[in-house]
């Protein structure tokens, strides 16, 4: 079947790329942004534009952080991301790319060098305007304080997460890093993503045309399953399972 083809497809490769979405973190406790009960189905995304212009944004997107701290906080890696960590250590995956904010790809083994974060990390903060970081405690030290989202301390600007909202420009040391792992493959394995956020979605394409196979594990369809040279649409715990080494 499908998963057989998959173990064939694993062994044969040189070089394995994985690129991973919000699917792949939903055994950990962690919801995803587009399947019923997801977070995109639950609140609007504040975007970029309307963070900076607004103090009210500001607070409901702490606001919003902080009431998802403990799910963050208490999640381990799932088997997804084990069986990359173990196909990782054994040479076979040189970094993962990921549209995920949750650290999980560091926890669960990867080299933070070698987990290319395309919408940033939420398990810390920055300054829009110098990019000083601060740590989660500190903001939340503030704004349980003043009742308020802080700006920083060192050019008055405001301090969000690390990641990507909409409307905000991507990181160009990612794009170019995950340009060059999409073309330099044998084997890319989307996971866990449903391919329609741009310009991520498009290195599973990029991937194709520089040669790779490109295999699809969604428990739904994708934007991209037509591309693929094998979908396989189950639950990822259960097709990588078998490939966690200890
Ligand atoms: P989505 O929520 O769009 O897609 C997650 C996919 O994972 C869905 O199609 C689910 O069917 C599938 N899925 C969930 N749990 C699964 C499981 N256990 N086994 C198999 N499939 C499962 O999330 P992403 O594609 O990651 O960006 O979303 C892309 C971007 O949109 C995110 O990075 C985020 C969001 O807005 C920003 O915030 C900029
Ligand atoms: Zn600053």
């Amino acid at each position: 079947d499908a998963v057989d083809r998959l173990g064939d497809m694993i062994a044969a490769a040189r070089v394995i790329v994985p690129f991973t979405g919000a699917g792949i973190s939903t055994e950990a406790g962690i919801p995803d942004f587009r399947s019923p009960g997801g977070l995109w189905t639950r609140n609007r995304p504040i975007d970029f534009e309307e963070f900076v212009a607004s103090r009210d944004a500001r607070d409901e997107a702490w606001r919003r952080r902080f009431a998802m701290q403990e799910t963050f906080a208490a999640a381990r890696p799932g088997r997804g991301h084990r069986a990359l960590a173990s196909l990782y250590r054994a040479g076979k995956i040189p970094a993962v790319i990921t549209q995920n904010i949750d650290n999980l790809h560091q926890e669960s083994g990867f080299a933070p060098d070698h987990v290319v974060e395309l919408h940033g990390n939420t398990t810390y903060a920055r300054c829009i305007g110098c990019g000083q970081r601060y740590e989660l405690a500190w903001v939340r030290q503030r704004f349980d304080g003043d009742g308020a989202a802080p700006d920083c301390p060192v050019c008055a600007e405001p301090v969000k997460t690390a990641t990507v909202s909409f409307g905000q420009a991507m990181p160009e040391d990612e794009m170019q890093r995950a340009a060059e792992l999409a073309q330099h493959c044998d084997l890319f394995v989307a996971i866990g993503s449903s391919l329609v956020v741009w310009p991520a979605a498009g290195f599973p394409l990029m991937a194709k045309q520089a040669g790779a196979r490109l295999v699809v594990i969604n428990r739904e369809p994708t934007d991209q399953d037509d591309v693929a040279d094998l979908v396989i649409h189950q639950d990822i715990g259960e097709v990588l399972g078998p490939f966690v080494r200890n």
